[in-house]
């Protein structure tokens, strides 16, 4: 593998200019308004997977927006990758707390990304990571080391929920069939401290909306005497959560998966300063379920949280007003072996039996999602294991990830494929935050690692 090391120093300088041009599209899933430049978006990747030397790549279109498809078969009879990542991005807002354009990628030297890290909304999540998959790719045709087949499937949809990629894998089932997926979407412990994501938790996010009088009302002429829909919803949400910081929904911990004390016990010998997370938070204390530490509040305990909260005068100054309506976003994030459409159900029966009478409440689901573990005594597992060794010089730990991947647990229900999870981000990278980063260091230790995955797969599959 010495003539990709040799490959990769090479084009270092144009891998991260190729990435920064892909960094400058605001492919912004979410609002139409960025319609065409998520078109765009797509185009370059297409490009860029036919520049690699990938066959039959395409924008295939959907209702929503288009997925890039691309693959190099060089023998049928060989194992085949299918790698899946999305070139979509979250919104940018809020936007001054940003120190610099979100859309204007700079290079800064942080604490813990001493070489530098790429600032910009999309760097780790999932540009920076999705374009590891492309530059690994094109050191491996044009050095005539690709060992096995490779299908890519990028979507630009996953941050609004990926509704369009279900029905894209049931319709090309024979197209995608592959052995694993590989998706690089997810993080490590530190930069010394490689680990693979063997778990994602699933999600069920909701909205409410709480109608109170038909109009709004001066507060002092009816104040006191007409409920205020504000008041009553953070009461209602107040009350979802116990002193123990359990969640009161009936029946919302029935088909929570229990896991041993002896797992636990693992799980918590991975490295976590407490101390550090909450300097770097700058909060005096963690806050969570009881008898649960952090590492477990964050993979393997299920949770409720309001993302957004509105209703009545926010503009700037006082204005006294009653208002006619509030509103949420809450989204509960979920655990083996709870299922979204259940908790959402539970959910909205609830919601709707706590609200009192003096107001009407409404529950829109939006998107949901299953969660998804990984077993690491399989080939696939122990494939990644090794390919982070060999790049890291150190075994990677397992580690269950909080966040959600909803499409995984399609993979394995639709194709029939286990998915591995080899990240490269750091959780303090401000995925969905601004300030969005991505280290130098981890997007060439991806392009570095990826290649050896791809070989120590096909070598165990033989
Ligand atoms: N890449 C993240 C998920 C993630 C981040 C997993 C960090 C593990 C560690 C993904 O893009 C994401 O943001 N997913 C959403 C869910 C989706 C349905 C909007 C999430 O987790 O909030
Ligand atoms: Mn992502
Ligand atoms: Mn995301």
């Amino acid at each position: 593998m010495q003539e990709l090391t040799t490959y990769l120093d090479t084009h270092k300088d144009r891998f991260l200019n190729e990435l920064l041009e892909l960094l400058k599209m605001p492919s912004v899933s979410a609002d139409s308004a960025f319609s065409a430049d998520v078109a765009r978006t797509a185009q370059f990747v297409h490009d860029s997977l036919v520049a690699a030397g990938a066959d039959n790549v395409e924008i295939c279109p959907t209702p929503g927006h288009p997925i890039v498809y691309a693959e190099k078969i060089i023998d049928p009879k060989l194992p085949t990758i299918l790698v899946y990542g999305h070139y979509d991005v979250q919104p940018p807002d809020p936007l001054d707390l940003w120190e610099s354009g979100p859309f204007e990628p700079v290079i800064k030297k942080t604490a813990l990304h001493p070489d530098g890290a790429i600032f910009a909304r999309g760097a780790c999540d999932d540009k920076g990571q999705m374009y590891m998959h492309v530059k690994a790719f094109e050191m491996m045709m044009k050095n005539d080391a690709l060992p096995c087949n490779v299908k890519f499937m990028i979507e630009g949809e996953e941050e609004v929920g990926s509704d369009n990629l279900g029905p894209f894998i049931e319709a090309n089932k024979d197209k995608l069939a592959a052995d694993v997926c590989l998706v690089s979407d997810t993080s490590i412990i530190a930069n010394d401290v490689p680990s693979i994501t063997v778990g994602l938790r699933g999600l069920s996010y909701v909205e409410v909306e709480v109608t109170g009088p038909n109009r709004d009302l001066h507060s002092g002429v009816y104040g006191g005497a007409v409920a205020n829909p504000v008041n009553i919803l953070a009461k209602m949400i107040a009350s979802m959560q116990d002193e123990n910081n359990r969640i009161t929904i009936p029946g919302f911990y029935d088909d929570v998966a229990l896991v041993t004390d002896a797992e636990r016990a693992e799980m918590n010998k991975a490295p976590f300063d407490l101390e550090a997370y909450k300097m770097d938070l700058d909060v005096k204390d963690v806050r969570g379920e009881k008898d649960y530490t952090t590492l477990e509040r964050t993979s393997i305990r299920p949770t409720l949280d309001v993302n957004g909260i509105w209703g009545g005068y926010i503009g700037e100054g006082a204005k006294t007003v009653l208002p006619s309506k509030a509103f949420a976003k809450i989204s509960m994030r979920l655990v083996p072996n709870q299922n979204d459409d259940k908790i959402t159900d539970l959910f909205t029966k609830h919601f709707e039996s706590i609200a009192p009478e003096s107001v009407k409440v409404k529950v829109t689901p939006h998107h949901g999602g299953l969660p998804a573990v990984t077993p690491t005594d399989s080939v696939e597992y122990k494939a990644a294991a090794k390919a982070m060794e060999k790049a890291f010089g150190k075994a990677p730990l397992p580690q269950r990830s909080g966040g959600s991947i909803p499409i995984v647990s399609l993979f394995e229900t639709i194709l029939g494929v286990k998915t591995v999870l080899m990240g490269f981000g750091l959780d303090s990278d401000n995925i969905h935050s601004p300030n969005e980063h991505y280290g130098l260091f981890n997007y060439y230790k991806g392009i570095e690692t990826i290649p050896y995955f791809y070989q120590f797969y096909a070598e165990m599959k033989k």
